[in-house]
């Protein structure tokens, strides 16, 4: 019964998004939808670039596991728009009717309120990546529209990330999709 309550909500929210997406005619050749099991190796590897770019931000406050793609597996396993934890990815077809490519990917968690630094029920957005040759085509901001329409059906009060100091371009990204910087994260090495 309960399966076959996620998966209603799950065909929802698919159909919904490709509603979406194909309003919307200059991003029509984009398609988002929740990540499926067979997506996982493609996000791991797209993960472990994201991963990598870090290290070069700031070698110490960040770190790349040997294994983090049995990690992404594993943490994608447990990706479904009816839990907590959402994945989603963006598909751009192929000329020629050739399918699909997967172009970017984005994981977005839903918090509760707590008392931690005063928050508020949020959704945090843990990843967000696209392709290099497919960025500045709005997949992005699609991505991130999708994650504020979920977290809107959930109540939730905001959409949070972390960025890196130095990734300017991200900054730049979460400013232009109506993000504001609103806290610093202070780091000391021991
Ligand atoms: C950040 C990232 C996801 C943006 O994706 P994208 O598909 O290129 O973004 P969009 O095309 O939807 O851009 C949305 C807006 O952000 C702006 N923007 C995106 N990247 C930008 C950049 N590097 N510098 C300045 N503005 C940028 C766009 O100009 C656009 O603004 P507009 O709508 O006012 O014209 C992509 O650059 C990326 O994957 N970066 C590497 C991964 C990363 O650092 N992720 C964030 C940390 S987890």
């Amino acid at each position: 019964m309960l399966e076959a309550l996620r998966s209603a909500r799950l065909l929802r929210f698919v159909t919904e998004n490709r509603m979406h997406s194909a309003a919307d005619t200059s991003r029509a050749s984009f398609e988002v939808r929740p990540a499926q099991p067979q997506d996982a190796d493609t996000i791991a590897a797209k993960a472990r670039t994201l991963a990598t770019a870090h290290l070069t931000y700031d070698p110490s406050r960040f770190y790349l596991p040997d294994d983090i793609e049995s990690v992404y597996r594993e943490w994608l396993s447990r990706a479904d728009p009816a839990s907590d934890l959402l994945a989603l990815v963006a598909l751009q077809a192929q000329p020629g009717g050739a399918g699909e490519s997967l172009i970017g990917y984005t994981i977005a968690e839903h918090f509760a309120a707590a008392p931690h630094f005063w928050s508020p029920a949020h959704v945090f957005v843990h990843d967000i990546c696209v392709d290099w040759d497919s960025r500045t085509a709005g997949v992005g901001r699609l991505l991130i529209d999708h994650v504020a329409q979920w977290a809107r059906s959930r109540g939730a009060m905001h959409l949070r990330g972390l960025v890196a100091a130095r990734n300017t371009g991200a900054r730049r990204f979460f400013r232009a999709v109506s993000f504001r910087e609103a806290a610093v994260e202070v780091t000391r090495d021991l």
